[in-house]
């Protein structure tokens, strides 16, 4: 097997690395490393199982060890937002945090990420908070599944942390309707009401779309990431008859029932894999200031994934 890196770990590595809890299945190492490699930096990508508890702690050492970023999964893109110093328009707006970027002011005064300064960086360094999930999302769907937002019909299952980025996204991108449906039926509602205050000209309801055919069906819940899990799709308010095509963000196992049955049905379905790599891509160019380079990162998260195996999905 080919080395990863050219070059062994020295006392001038820099490092970056993902947070989250539980963090084993993580496949972001795998991802970055790649692309860390192909992009020969003398970076590591790191993982950590860090309780929602220490998260505050855990950034600050970041910080004080000087690494160049950090990625946040569940549970703490949300806490996130009380952690970091500044936020970049893309946290704000879709209300979470999945990158931090730790930055010091150069000679001028200016601040710049810590990949800027070769040597020492005296002074004061903050984490600058980013998120890239939202526009993953909106990647995937138009590579993957050829999907045209504007002014589409969209029956997102899932209002949680995953399901509500998607909505504000998707509303934003000027879809025509949304369908919200989620387990605990408040949050659905709440969602659906935060987006026609935020996006008037979208239509948004907490409901199945009854007999109409829909652009999209999307899951952002958690159901299919087990093995026995019962479909998220209630089939006694929605056929899959009624969509063109079907997006699952889960990405393990390649095929979740919700989309064997959508293929099944002839719908177009892709997974969640799409998604992970487009998050992941843009952190690292928000790390590195260059292009990610996004087939050797998409290679590395198949084989880590899928043993090597394509996911046709
Ligand atoms: P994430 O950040 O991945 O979105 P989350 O915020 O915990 O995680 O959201 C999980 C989503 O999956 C929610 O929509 C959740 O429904 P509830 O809001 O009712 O909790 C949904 N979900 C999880 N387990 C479920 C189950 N067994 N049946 C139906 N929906 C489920």
């Amino acid at each position: 097997m080919p080395e990863l890196f050219a070059n062994p770990i020295t006392a001038t590595t820099r490092y970056c690395a993902v947070y989250g809890h539980p963090i084993k299945h993580s496949a972001s190492p795998a991802m970055q490393n790649a692309g860390l490699a192909a992009l020969g930096l003398n970076w590591r990508y790191l993982a950590f199982a860090v309780h929602p508890d220490n998260l505050r702690e855990a950034i600050a050492g970041a910080k004080a060890m000087k690494f160049i970023g950090l990625n946040l999964t569940v549970p703490h893109k949300l806490l996130a937002l009380e952690m970091v110093d500044v936020f970049d328009e893309s946290a704000e707006i879709w209300g979470a945090v999945n990158t931090i970027r730790f930055e010091a002011r150069d000679d001028d005064g200016n601040w710049r990420p810590l990949d800027h300064f070769p040597g020492e960086v005296s002074g004061e360094i903050r984490s600058h908070g980013f998120n890239t999930d939202a526009d993953a999302i909106m990647r995937s769907l138009h590579e993957d599944l050829k999907l045209d937002v504007d002014g589409a019909k969209v029956l997102l299952l899932g209002a949680g942390g995953a399901g509500r980025t998607a909505a504000l996204k998707l509303a934003a991108a000027g879809v025509g309707a949304l369908f919200l449906a989620n387990r605990t039926h408040r949050k659905a509602v709440e969602l659906a009401e935060e987006i026609q205050l935020r996006f008037p000209k979208v239509t948004a309801v907490a409901a199945y779309p009854g007999n109409l055919t829909v652009d999209l069906l999307l899951n952002a819940t958690s159901l299919g990431l087990k093995a026995g899990d019962v479909s998220p799709l209630d089939e006694k308010h929605f056929s899959f008859a009624q969509a063109k095509a079907v997006y699952d963000m889960i990405y393990r196992p390649a095929e979740t029932p919700l989309l064997q049955a959508a293929k099944q049905a002839g719908c177009r379905t892709a997974n969640g894999l799409g998604m992970l790599l487009h998050q992941g891509a843009k952190a690292l160019e928000i790390w590195s200031g260059r292009p990610a380079p996004v087939a050797v990162m998409r290679a590395a998260l198949e084989k880590n994934i899928y043993g090597g195996e394509r996911a046709h999905v």
